[in-house]
Formats: C-alpha cells, sequence, structure tokens
C-alpha cells in the first residue's frame, strides 16, 4: 500500500471546470483539488479523496467554481500614451486605416512609446496588467510593435519580461517589430522588415523573444515581407503567429499554416483554404472581438466553418490603446459570446486550454489537469457560463499562481 500522500495544498468545497482541449464542457461537483511544487497532484471528486491525505495549507472553496487561471494570449499592454481622440474621430464617421494612413493609430502610440522610458512604460502599463490578473489571469502574452527601431523595441520586451520577473504571471513575449512602417523607413518596407531580420537574432540572444508577430495587412506588410521575417524566426528557431485578416485576406492564415505557426489572430477575413490551411498546420485561430465592438466592425471570422473544421479557436483582449482598449478577459469572454457566437464552454476553452495552444503552453498551463502548473481562479458564480453572461461584474474571489495563493493583487 502507497502512503497517504502530503500535499502543499488542497482545495475543498469547489466545483471544478477543468476545460481540457479534449473535454472542454466538463464539469467535477463537490470536487477538490490538490497541490504539490506548484503542480496538481490531484484532482476529482471530494469524496474520493484518498484516505489520510494531509496539507499544509487547506482552502475551503465554500462552494465556488475552480477553473484554469485565465490566458490572455493576445496583448499589447505595453505601451505609453492613449487615444481617445481616435475614438471621437471614428464616432465622426473616419475610419480606422484613414487614420493610420494619416500618421495617427499605431504610429500615434509609437511617438508616445519612443519618448518613455523604462519606468515610464513599466508604470503605465502596470495597472492594466494588474487588472488582468484581479479578472484570474496567470498567463499574458505581450507584444513589442509600438518602438519600432531597435532600442525602443527592446525596452517594451524588456519591460514585459520585468512584468513576468515581479508579479506572480507567466509572460510570455512576441517581438511584433513588423506592426507598422516607421516614418523614417517611408517608401521603403522592404529596408524596414530586413532591419527587422537583423534585429531579430539579437534580441532572441537576449532572451527577450518567445514568439515572433508581425500585422499582414494593406496597412501594414505583404505576405512576402512577413515571410521573410518567418523564414529568419524559423532559422533560430522560434515559433510564429500573425495578424491576418483584420481589414483585408492577404493570405495570412495559408502563410501560418505553411509555417506550422502557433495562430493566426483576427481573422475577419479569411478564405476556405486559408481556414484549411489552420487546421492543416495544426493553428490556433485567435479570435479579439474587442477590436471588433471598438471598431464597430460588421464583419465576422467565420466561427461556424472554423468550428467544422476543427480549428482550436482562442479568445484574447487584444488589449491595445486603439482598437481595443480593454484589459478584460472576462469583457472578451463576453464579447466572443454575443459578437462572434461562441457558446461560453467556447468561449471559457478560449481563454484557456485553447489559448494556451496558441502560446506553445499546451503541456504547462491552461487547464485543471495532473501535473500541469496550479494555476487556478476561484469565482463566485453560480454556473461558469455567468463569467459569460454579464458585463462589469467580477466575481474572482482568489487566484493561485504556480500553486501560490495571490495576496497583493
Ligand atoms: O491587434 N492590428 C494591429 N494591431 C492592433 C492594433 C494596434 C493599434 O491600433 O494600436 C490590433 O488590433
Ligand atoms: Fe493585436
Amino acid at each position: 500500500m502507497s502512503a497517504a500522500p502530503a500535499w502543499d495544498a488542497l482545495w475543498r468545497h469547489v466545483h471544478l471546470m477543468p476545460l481540457t482541449a479534449a473535454d472542454p464542457g466538463a464539469t467535477v461537483r463537490d470536487g477538490a483539488l490538490a497541490v504539490r511544487g506548484g503542480r496538481i497532484a490531484w484532482l476529482g471528486p471530494q469524496a474520493a479523496l484518498p484516505a489520510g491525505a494531509t496539507a499544509a495549507r487547506e482552502h475551503d472553496g465554500g462552494g465556488a467554481w475552480l477553473l484554469p487561471g485565465f490566458i490572455d494570449c493576445h496583448t499589447h499592454v505595453v505601451h505609453a500614451g492613449q487615444r481617445s481622440e481616435e475614438f471621437e474621430l471614428r464616432l465622426g464617421g473616419e475610419s480606422y486605416e484613414a487614420i493610420a494612413r494619416r500618421g495617427g493609430g499605431i504610429l500615434s502610440t509609437v511617438r508616445a512609446t519612443r519618448a518613455a522610458g523604462e519606468e515610464e512604460l513599466y508604470a503605465q502599463s502596470l495597472p492594466r496588467v494588474r487588472n488582468l490578473m484581479r479578472e484570474g489571469v496567470t498567463t499574458l502574452e505581450v507584444k513589442s510593435g509600438y518602438g519600432l527601431e531597435p532600442e525602443a523595441e527592446a525596452r517594451m520586451l524588456r519591460v514585459a519580461r520585468r512584468l513576468g520577473r515581479e508579479l506572480p504571471l507567466r509572460v510570455k513575449t512576441s517581438f511584433l517589430g513588423a506592426h507598422a512602417l516607421p516614418p523614417e523607413y517611408a517608401g521603403r518596407a522592404d529596408d524596414y522588415v530586413a532591419m527587422c531580420c537583423e534585429l531579430l537574432p539579437t534580441l532572441a540572444a537576449e532572451g527577450l523573444v518567445d514568439a515572433v508577430d508581425a500585422f499582414c495587412e494593406g496597412i501594414a506588410f505583404s505576405t512576402a515581407q512577413v515571410e521573410r521575417l518567418f523564414e529568419t524566426a524559423r532559422n533560430l528557431g522560434l515559433p510564429v503567429k500573425l495578424h491576418a485578416g483584420q481589414l483585408s485576406d492577404l493570405g495570412g492564415a495559408e502563410l501560418i499554416g505553411r509555417f506550422g505557426g502557433l495562430s493566426a489572430d483576427h481573422l475577419e477575413e479569411v478564405s476556405d483554404a486559408g481556414i484549411a490551411a489552420l487546421r492543416d498546420g495544426g493553428s490556433v485561430a485567435v479570435l479579439l472581438p474587442g477590436a471588433i465592438h471598438f471598431l464597430r466592425e460588421t464583419r465576422r471570422p467565420p466561427v461556424a466553418k472554423l468550428r467544422a473544421a476543427g480549428v482550436p479557436m482562442a479568445l484574447a483582449s487584444d488589449c491595445n490603446p486603439g482598437t481595443s482598449p480593454m484589459p478584460s478577459i472576462l469583457a472578451a469572454l463576453n464579447l466572443g459570446c454575443l459578437l462572434l457566437g461562441l457558446t461560453p464552454t467556447e468561449a471559457l476553452a478560449g481563454a484557456t486550454c485553447h489559448a494556451a495552444a496558441a502560446l506553445g503552453l499546451s503541456n504547462e498551463t491552461g487547464s485543471l489537469e495532473l501535473g500541469k502548473a496550479a494555476d487556478l481562479a476561484l469565482w463566485e458564480v453560480e454556473r461558469p457560463a455567468q463569467l459569460c453572461a454579464t458585463l462589469g461584474i467580477n466575481a474572482c474571489r482568489h487566484v493561485a499562481f504556480e500553486g501560490c495563493l495571490r495576496t497583493d493583487q
């Protein structure tokens, strides 16, 4: 007979929604979950707890719902400044593209971000990250892309790394140098992409880059240009992802599929061939309803087709100062259901197990499974779908990151 287990922590009186990719809708009522060494060591019905099990810390969940910590797999949280002037211009009828073409949009945030020192950038980004953390986020993707010159891009990524070091949070960084063409390269997009390709090995050597992203769009970069960047990434062993089909379909999903990329994000415009490529490439479709909401976009990603093709759909905040000033994963869940037609279970899986896949973290986090990180969020709701059905209510009571209860949220 094996000895009774000794755990670091035990959560009792909880209902569990493990959100595994294999069966996201499954739940365990009256469950328990144990943690050892920051990992999930046991989970199941409380009645099945092994006899004699002990735990250094016991948490009484009081009948609340325990879910995996949320994963926000697409954000631009690190930036300086704000863009409410553009909000007003868009309300007045001007388009996002028109504003971008005359030097507003992304380039307006580039000016503010270049002007901010590292401390300032950290201080401005921190409240957004804290807001996401209060909503149960335990893993956060952070992109560069508002520096567009070597030092400012590196600075953004250093700030992202510092957030991951100083907060109880897992941070994954993406180099998004190819986000917009900076004014000093006007008319020389190929030269700018070449500069990004040259910069990438240096940033990677400094440990600042987990993945490479780009904006494949009429107002940004062509598929040929993105492909050059992706080849550089491949040579460095870095995974790729892409802002694809937000405003127009240039074949970005096909490119991601061909490279076996982590994800294609936005996808308001994507062809059937693009969907098939994502399926064949094992890539995730990351849906960003915040951008649809704020841009009053009338097009929608083809959720029914993605579902039918079996392409996993993740959901993220896209938190950025222009098209989605929304540091809220709970808002993304609600908008994902209302604007995109996701079911609450699909939305919850989109912000957990499928978001983990979009970051290459499926073996590490994103679901309550034995051996995975004990990244947990306890919700005072009657049913998990309540998290999607409301807006402006945060029922998160406790969050644990790698088994440690967060106190200073
Ligand atoms: O994901 N589309 C490109 N990037 C962001 C927008 C960034 C911005 O407008 O500052 C997005 O929507
Ligand atoms: Fe984005």
